[in-house]
């Protein structure tokens, strides 16, 4: 894939580099910054093209969900509803390392690539004190995976971030080692609460709140196994893949220099294809039953993870 040429910045937990870092996300690039769990590696995550930077630098071969990263409680109103056993969990946990699994406000405005078109979104208020700062001070939603390449652990202190995406990414806000050391404790809410990740929260905290043992989610592989949550979404239209061009009952998502009905990239550029991806599935979603064809997309670089998806969406469904 053509890789951004990048001088990684390495900004200090001072005023200066929050101040940076927060303007950094702003501007739609990408930012590592401390949580008590991990790093992340954030993205403004209404901008699309921005989240699609996320896995292209992470070199991620599938489009699997991402957690929002918020300031505080008040702030997820906007974009995911908080509402019963949730808001209680959420009252007594937040800022920690715990991870709801909330329903998405409809019309909301997140990217649709952070929920890989789910209409669920992870949301987690971290409460390391500079994920706070930033967070408050950026004043958008901020996407964020542990920020190490795809396949490789989690970091812990900035170096290791450094180690593993320096040039890949505009910069990391060093807040020296993190305290937990493992990812939070993702809990799903619908239609009752079920551990769908282990984490920094432990679970014994979460049942004495319940008041009673925690269902585990027994197709854990859906979580080991990033990008099998995905399948969960597909249009309701059949997908042809690899298509030169429409037949005269469908409609065409085109990709590069063709007459499309949408088309994910005119100039062929795999990180706006990515970006516009979920988005114009569900337009054409709502537009008709026509079956949808697609133009080949290079299997490279993201159009490998575009192609994953486009083959879920492709896939035989009874
Ligand atoms: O501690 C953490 O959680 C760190 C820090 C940076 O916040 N983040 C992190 O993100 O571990 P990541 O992308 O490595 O793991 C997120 C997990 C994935 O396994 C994903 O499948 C799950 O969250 N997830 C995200 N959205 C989901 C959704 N709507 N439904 C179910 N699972 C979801
Ligand atoms: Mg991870």
């Amino acid at each position: 894939m053509v890789e951004r040429e990048l001088k990684t910045e390495h900004l200090k937990a001072d005023a200066d580099g929050i101040a940076r870092a927060a303007q950094l996300l702003r501007d739609g690039v990408l930012v590592s910054f401390p949580t008590e769990t991990v790093y992340g590696l954030g993205a403004d995550a209404t901008n699309d093209t921005a989240v699609a930077r996320i896995f292209e630098a992470k070199g991620r071969p599938h489009f699997n969900p991402l957690i929002v990263h918020l300031p505080s409680l008040d702030a997820v109103a906007h974009y995911a509803d908080l509402t019963g056993v949730a808001r209680d969990l959420a009252h007594a946990f937040w800022p920690g390392p715990l991870t709801l699994v909330l329903p998405l406000k409809s019309n909301g405005p997140l990217s649709a690539l952070v929920s890989a078109g789910l209409p669920t979104v992870a949301i987690r208020v971290p409460a390391h004190p500079l994920a706070q700062a930033l967070l408050t001070q950026a004043g958008v939603p901020v996407a964020a995976p542990s920020a190490n390449p795809s396949g490789r652990i989690s970091p812990s202190t900035a170096q290791h971030v450094l180690d593993g995406l320096s040039g890949r990414i505009e910069a990391v806000l060093d807040g020296g080692p993190c305290d937990v050391g493992v990812e939070s404790t993702i809990l799903g809410i619908e239609p009752s609460p079920v551990l769908l990740r282990p984490g920094g929260l432990p679970v014994e905290a979460l049942e004495a709140a319940l008041g009673g043992p925690l269902a585990i989610r027994d197709d854990g592989a859906a979580i080991s196994a990033p990008g099998q949550l995905t399948s969960h979404y597909a249009p309701a239209a059949r997908v042809r893949l690899n298509a030169e061009a429409a037949r005269p009952d469908e409609r065409l998502l085109g990709f590069g220099d063709v007459d499309a009905d949408l088309n994910l990239s005119p100039s062929g550029d795999l990180v706006e294809a990515a970006a516009n991806l979920f988005g114009y599935l569900h337009r054409l979603d709502a537009d008709g039953e026509a079956p949808i064809a697609v133009s080949p997309v290079p299997d490279h670089g993201l159009g490998r993870a575009i192609n994953d998806r486009l083959q879920r969406a492709a896939a035989p469904r009874d």
